[in-house]
């Protein structure tokens, strides 16, 4: 087992499927105990499953993003059995189907929003709280995408939501940075997830094709980059915003 996040306590939201199974797994076997999060209850005990057979610490908690008092309840898990939460991972999100702007529905923006935006603002918030608590500082990595940093025809909701996650962070980054709570955001190009099937394969093949690296992106690379932000290995680093994608350009 690696070990730079021994004893250490996360939480990964989203955590049964895609970036946040392979954060779950990664973080684990460099030591830390997981809580692995989602509403996808037989994917996430498997996870947690996957963890204990190479000796790793995980528990599954259902959690419901687009839920004010699930996420309460979720970051306050460690704190209930007097432990601290180290390491918040805010990865849960949805695509919205393509559609141009002008025809997204006021019910598809409201669900993009809260679930992509508003449920990363509570993750946030409630997991800097308690980490000022104690005044031990932690570290909170918010899963964004390279369609926030840029403009993406027919994904408008995930764009506008994505950008505001990007702000989010760097913003409070700032506000909470001498007290060593670091705050930083990943933003990953096209991956192969299941969140890619709103695409259908000849979305897909047209992402591939933009790629300069000419591949979609795989969740354990994403998940590399999100351990080292978790870690102490990336201790000067917060309020900082990262593409991992290929390089494509947005
Ligand atoms: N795959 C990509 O190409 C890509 C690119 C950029 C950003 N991202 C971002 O990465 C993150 C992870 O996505 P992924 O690609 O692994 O997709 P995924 O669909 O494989 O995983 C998303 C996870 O979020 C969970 N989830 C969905 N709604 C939820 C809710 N209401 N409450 C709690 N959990 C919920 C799902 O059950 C699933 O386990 C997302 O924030 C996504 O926007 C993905």
């Amino acid at each position: 087992m690696e070990s730079n996040l021994i004893g250490k306590n996360a939480i990964v939201t989203g955590g049964a499927l895609g970036i946040g199974k392979e954060t779950s797994l990664l973080l684990a076997k460099k030591g830390a105990n997981v809580i692995v999060s989602d509403i996808k209850e037989e994917e996430g005990n498997l996870v947690v499953k996957e963890i204990q057979n190479f000796g790793g610490s995980a528990t599954y908690v259902h959690c419901d993003v687009s839920l004010e008092e699930d996420i309460i309840q979720l970051t306050n898990h460690f704190i209930n059995q007097n432990k601290r939460l180290d390491i918040m991972i805010n990865n849960a999100g949805i695509a919205n189907k393509p559609t141009f702007m002008h025809k997204v529905t006021t019910e598809v923006w409201n669900k993009l929003i809260l679930l992509d935006l508003t449920s990363v603002f509570w993750c946030q918030k409630y997991a800097t709280k308690l980490m000022l608590s104690d005044k031990k500082g932690g570290s909170i990595v918010n899963i964004a995408s390279i369609a926030g940093l840029g403009a993406s025809p027919s994904l408008g909701p995930y764009c506008v939501a994505k950008a505001g996650v990007i702000e989010l962070t760097t913003t409070a980054a700032l506000e909470v940075a001498k007290a060593g709570v670091r705050i930083n955001a990943v933003c990953p190009g096209w991956t192969e997830t299941a969140i890619l099937d709103v695409a259908g394969e000849r979305g897909k093949s047209a992402m591939e094709k933009n790629i300069p690296m000419g591949r979609l992106g795989k969740p354990s690379e994403v998940a590399n980059l999100i351990a080292f932000l978790a870690s102490d290995e990336s201790s000067f680093i917060t309020g900082s915003v990262y593409k991992i994608d290929g390089g494509t350009r947005s």
